[in-house]
């Protein structure tokens, strides 16, 4: 799935040591799917070529408002009309002035200025040394061309080229493609508060072993992941997983089924939508050893004890304001046979109004995965597909289902 085809960015640079990493950026877009125009800034033509960004954007690159290439002259207008959005990346603490100011005289803010402001949407990345960041005048700025109608991205933290560390640095080309297809998703959650939890859960027996499962969590990161594009603010409580945070995430780590529930309970008394992707262990040892248990040369194996967990679900669809229906809580069911039976079942036992079902074996580990939702009228099937694609047609399903909607 190409997350851009059929976009078109106008990708600007201005001067920045920055530059190094738009050549990674506008390869990124282009494999999504986009089309790149890159114009340059002659600051920005000192940091990188433009010759390196025409071979991987496969475009002329722009570079003056005197370019005679345009038929009528005007590649500030021409270049800017056909844009689907303009990003500048990097974005320096001079060129946020010039915006600020409505500068003209150089290509890249002349065709800021000219851009018709309603269709063409103007994304910045800025990217400068940890005392311009900082300093009054560019937050000035910056509040001022965000006040009108830019999108200003977050900046990264750490070293930079000068040899200081702190906030100032242009987010990576990953973070920001990640940053550019969320902009363009729509807002179908805007306003909703939603809390996922995922992965597995780990119940130890003593000190270095424990119990778990096949879980991976990649189902619920995208979930997360497609929850947070299409607008709404998200916490996602996770089991031992080794994925990154998708952007704009706020993560909680957990391990055992009593911390995931210790963590979630309260949050969900703040969210507007819980999705219960997490596979708990149905079962802990009913004791924890507080050392290695050894071998003692008899041959006899401990006999473990268990007792059961806390079902997360169930006590969070349990809550006054789920039954209140403020909030829209989604089960997951994991099964091995009989899916719908089984998942139908499921629903009314968790008491949940839309339950997914999926084959647990079919599903674990793997990239993508079929659901199968079900709720009060009946059942519908997510054919087999990416995980990324299936959490992304799941959140536009449950933005239907949600108080004053209508499918
Ligand atoms: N769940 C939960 N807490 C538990 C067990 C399950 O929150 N202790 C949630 C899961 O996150 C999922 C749903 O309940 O959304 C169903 O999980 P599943 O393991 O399929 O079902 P169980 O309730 O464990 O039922 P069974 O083992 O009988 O299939």
């Amino acid at each position: 799935m190409k997350e851009l085809a059929g976009k078109h960015i106008v990708l600007g640079l201005s001067g920045g040591v920055a530059c190094y990493k738009s050549a990674e950026l506008c390869r990124a877009l282009i494999k999504e799917g986009a089309t790149v125009q890159v114009v340059m800034t002659e600051a920005a033509a000192q940091f990188i070529t433009p010759v390196t960004m025409q071979a991987l954007s496969n475009r002329p690159v722009y570079g003056s408002q005197w370019d005679a290439r345009e038929a009528n002259n005007m590649p500030h207008i021409n270049l800017s009309r056909e844009a689907d959005a303009i990003l500048i990346a990097p974005c320096s603490a001079d060129f946020v002035a010039r915006l600020a100011q409505g500068r003209a005289d150089e290509l890249l803010s002349l065709l800021c200025l000219a851009r018709p402001q309603e269709r063409v949407p103007l994304l910045l990345a800025p990217a400068m040394n940890r005392e311009m960041w900082a300093h009054p005048a560019t937050q000035r700025n910056l509040a001022q061309v965000a006040q009108d109608g830019a999108t200003v991205l977050a900046v990264g933290n750490g070293d930079q080229a000068c040899g200081e560390t702190g906030d100032g640095r242009m987010l990576e080309p990953a973070e920001l493609l990640e940053e550019v297809i969320a902009f363009f998703t729509p807002k179908l959650l805007a306003g909703q508060k939603v809390l996922v939890t995922a992965g597995p859960t780990f119940e130890s027996i003593d000190p270095v072993r424990g119990i778990t499962n096949h879980s991976s969590g990649k189902m619920g990161f995208a979930i997360a992941r497609a929850a947070r594009e299409a607008g709404a603010e998200v916490t996602l409580v996770a089991g031992p997983v080794h994925l990154p945070t998708p952007r704009g995430v706020q993560r909680i780590n957990v391990r055992s089924a009593q911390e995931m529930l210790a963590a979630a309970e309260p949050r969900a008394q703040q969210a507007t939508v819980f999705i219960a992707t997490a596979a708990v262990a149905d079962w802990r040892p009913a004791t924890q050893a507080d050392q290695k248990i050894k071998k003692d040369g008899s041959g006899q194996t401990p006999v473990l004890g268990f007792v059961e967990n806390p079902d997360i679900l169930a006590t969070v669809a349990q809550s006054p304001r789920a039954r209140a229906g403020s909030l829209f809580c989604v089960g997951f069911a994991a099964e091995s046979h009989d899916l719908l039976a089984h998942a139908s079942a499921k629903r009314e036992r968790k008491g949940v109004p839309l339950l997914v079902g999926n084959i647990g074996p079919a599903t674990f580990g793997q990239d993508d995965n079929a659901l199968l939702l079900v709720d009060a009228t009946g059942h519908r099937e997510l054919p087999r597909a990416s995980k990324r694609t299936l959490a992304r047609q799941l959140v536009a399903e449950i933005a239907t289902r949600l108080p004053g909607r209508h499918a």
